[in-house]
């Protein structure tokens, strides 16, 4: 595919101190000695004229790769989307893996579960994510037929995919992400469910347990409910539902870990269950995938779609800036797919098929500070449904017209879409939250759907880097407010919060909340109100204080339940030793 020459007139890029040294650490190009060759106009001149290029394969396209290369270029340098972070590094390189989000089969053999492992090191050493179910594996100590001895079980293999990935750093430079599911009715699920509780155990894993309905009513009625033999389905035990969801808030309670996920519910949305049923998602939970099925993804910074309104009143969301930054963003996304070389021939067949493509949002909390809307209000909670509808309908009307000029996704007849006669859309997904760990850094804006962490922190990124940094919206009311001291800022990067500092204005501290302000529920009504529009699913975290109970973490499992969330992460604070700030970094 050819691309096209940068323009002498292209402007430089305009790059924040942070995103310069994320972009130079990990994603321009270095030669053999590990230097820098690659300026950050040329990275994003590369990334938009190779996908670009795409257009050309298309004979009905409305868009020249001249003009739309220009136009990529534009829309990634004034940080209004980003793709996700393979797009980034890979994108015209010649390597050709785009995608963040893997999930791959674990079949019950020998075979089945050392290939698994090869294809994880494969698609981690090309930048990707991996998720896995165990939940085929029989039972740890159920007899092997071949061999009359007895099974270690999934725990035991799970070792090996974790270890495996210690060795293999992702793309050279980061580490792989895995998501490890059990189902809740696996005979070994009480083990599963304490594998974290020691610290630094299997730590290039999330665990989630995959939670179905009736299991839920069982919790709900306090019955027992049953534990059955993967590959023959027989019923090897009964245990209380209540007393295992209790030992799955405890061990929540304790480190965060395991989160849980609804399976039942992930499935209901399943765009084409002809093609099989959803056992597992990728790394940070925002991607259910089928087994081999890939996804790309990428981020709006709606803190860039904000309208001054006249006389500095009614102020409001900029809807025709975010629907022309949807409809260029989807058409990006699905070249990328067309771009992409995936590491195994079964990921190009399903990837071909569906061709999901999950557009997202960052910035949240930016675009509140912008309209003084409080992220701990029911007015915030409305706008995230509105927000979030708008996102759908209009990145499903993109599809749709690309399908127009492109096609339909080759899987449409069989999907839902196309027996209710939907569509025909280009893509059988097109929205997906993500965490947004490294190009929230980049964008310099607020992460995902989160509020800010603190208002002013000092941020560890990768390695050993130490980033200071303060909410430029933050500043800027401070400033306007006559309340700015240098003094002030150190005293709030100290503590993060000026919940306390009851000397600054009262509309600043209604406004300015952080993370840890925030009660825990208005942390997953905002999960629900994005969930509720988006295809596939929301990485969010409930943060909760250090003092937060048992019982406060068993109401919020059971709220995302009723309020119909794919699955929920909490963090007590504190209670992991080493604390992360951005969970999507892996580091
Ligand atoms: O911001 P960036 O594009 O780097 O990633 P993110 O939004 O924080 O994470 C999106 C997805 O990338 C995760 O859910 C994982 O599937 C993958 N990822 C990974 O595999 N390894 C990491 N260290 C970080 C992210």
């Amino acid at each position: 595919m050819s691309k096209t020459k940068m323009p002498a007139s292209l402007p430089d890029p305009i790059i924040n101190e942070n995103a310069k040294i994320v972009l130079a650490r990990r994603y321009q190009k270095k030669d053999a000695e590990g230097i820098v060759y690659e300026t950050v106009k040329e990275l994003f001149w590369r990334v938009a004229s190779a996908i670009a290029a795409e257009e050309a394969k298309y004979d009905g396209s409305s868009c020249k790769p001249a003009t739309l290369a220009r136009d990529f270029y534009d829309l990634m340098t004034s940080y209004s989307f980003l793709p996700n972070s393979p797009t980034l590094m890979n994108a015209g390189t010649g390597l050709g893996q785009l995608a963040a989000c893997f999930v791959l089969p674990v079949a019950d053999s020998i075979e089945d579960i050392f290939d698994a492992v090869k294809h994880a090191a494969m698609i981690h050493k090309s930048g990707g994510g991996t998720g896995f179910s165990f939940s085929r594996l029989r039972a740890k100590d159920s007899v092997v037929g071949s061999t009359g001895g007895v099974a270690s079980g999934p725990l035991s293999f799970l070792r090996i995919f974790n270890c495996a990935t210690e060795q293999i750093k992702q793309g050279g430079t980061r580490r792989g992400a895995n998501m490890g599911i059990l189902r809740v009715d696996h005979p070994d699920i009480m083990e599963f469910i304490k594998a974290k509780e020691r610290d630094g155990e299997l730590n290039n894993f999330n665990l989630s347990i995959g939670l179905t309905e009736a299991f839920m009513r069982a919790v709900e009625k306090n019955e027992e409910f049953d534990l059955m033999a993967p590959n023959s389905g027989q019923v090897v035990e009964k245990l209380n539902a209540r007393e295992v969801f209790n030992l799955l808030v405890q061990k929540a309670w304790e480190s965060g870990d395991p989160g849980i996920v609804f399976l039942d519910r992930i499935n209901r949305d399943n765009p084409t269950p002809a093609l099989g049923e959803i056992e597992s998602t990728n790394p940070c939970g925002e991607q259910p995938l089928l087994p081999y099925e890939a996804c790309n993804l990428g981020s709006i910074n709606l803190g860039k779609c904000y309208a001054k309104g006249k006389n500095g009143h009614d102020s409001e969301v900029n809807w025709d800036e975010l629907r022309r930054i949807i409809h260029l963003s989807v058409r990006f996304l699905d070249n990328v797919i067309d771009a992409s070389v995936y590491p195994l021939s079964e990921i190009t067949e399903m990837v071909g098929k569906n061709r999901k493509i999950g557009l997202g949002v960052m910035g949240w909390a930016d675009l509140l500070f912008q309209l003084d809307i409080a992220y701990n209000s029911q007015t915030a909670v409305d706008l995230a449904e509105r927000v979030m509808k708008f996102m759908r309908d209009e990145a499903r009307s993109a599809s749709k017209q690309l399908a127009a000029e492109r096609g339909p996704f080759p899987a449409y007849a069989e999907s839902v879409f196309g027996k209710a006669n939907l569509g025909p859309y280009r893509n059988a997904t097109t929205t997906t939250i993500a965490p947004t760990g490294t190009l929230s850094i980049i964008g310099g804006c607020s992460s995902g759907v989160e509020p800010l962490f603190a208002l002013s922190f000092v941020r560890n990124v990768m390695d050993n880097d130490k980033l200071v940094e303060s909410n430029p919206f933050f500043e800027t009311a401070l400033k306007q407010a006559d309340a700015y001291s240098p003094k002030l800022m150190e005293e709030i990067a100290k503590v993060g919060t000026i919940r306390k500092m009851e000397h600054l204005p009262h509309d600043l501290r209604r406004v300015y909340v952080t993370a840890m302000d925030i009660e825990p529920i208005w942390h997953l009504k905002m999960q629900a109100a994005f969930q509720k529009y988006t295809d596939n699913a929301v990485s969010k975290t409930v943060n909760l204080p250090g003092s937060a109970t048992r019982e406060d973490i068993w109401d919020i499992y059971w709220k995302a339940y009723e309020y119909g969330c794919k699955g929920v992460t909490v963090y007590r604070d504190g209670s992991k030793t080493s604390q992360v700030l951005c969970t999507g970094d892996g580091d």
